[in-house]
């Protein structure tokens, strides 16, 4: 399968999560791209709502050529990363005939609700939803246990 991942990280969980995954992706004979959005301006963090920002998203990656494809990104205020839902909503039109797959990382919680978020889209874009995955980061680095969940997202991928 020719798959995509596509992250928003501030911190860098999002990332370690996301370079797992695709590891044991590419380690199963899948070929996988792995995109870490990058933006320019200010992103509003969700909890000063009031603050008016903006930014805007540099390197938005094409997902056409892609069987699957997979999002995640930081819980932010209780939600989804802004800059992952601005991908999904302004640049992700047509996912049909594809799978698609959420992942998140946060301290504690909020962590469904962000799933739930950044699955609409997916499903508004016509993607097949598989169950997404939400990883407590809050030991991180030393103590996050990726390789269960890694198992349970790239199962799913892989149809098992
Ligand atoms: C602005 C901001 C808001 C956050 N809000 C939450 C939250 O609502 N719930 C939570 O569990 N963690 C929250 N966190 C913690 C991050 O979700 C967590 O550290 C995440 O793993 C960061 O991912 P990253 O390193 O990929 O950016 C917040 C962090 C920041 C910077």
């Amino acid at each position: 399968m020719n798959i995509a991942i596509v992250i928003h990280t501030s911190s860098g969980h999002t990332l370690k999560f996301a370079q797992a995954i695709r590891d044991k992706l590419v380690s199963l004979g899948h070929e996988v791209d792995l995109t870490g959005l990058r933006t320019i301006g200010t992103v509003n963090t969700g909890i000063i709502p009031l603050v008016r920002v903006n930014f805007s998203i540099k390197n938005p990656p094409e997902l056409e050529e892609f069987d699957t494809v997979l999002v995640g990104g930081p819980v932010w205020g209780f939600k989804a990363s802004p800059v992952i839902m601005r991908y999904l909503i302004e640049d992700v039109q047509n996912l049909k005939g594809k799978r698609a797959l959420s992942f998140v990382t946060m301290s504690l919680s909020g962590g469904g609700r962000a799933l739930r978020m950044m699955n609409g889209e997916l499903e508004a874009a016509g993607a097949e939803v598989l169950e997404g995955e939400a990883l407590k980061s809050f030991f991180m680095p030393k103590d996050l246990k990726l390789s269960a969940p890694v198992e349970r997202i790239c199962g799913r991928v892989c149809g098992q």
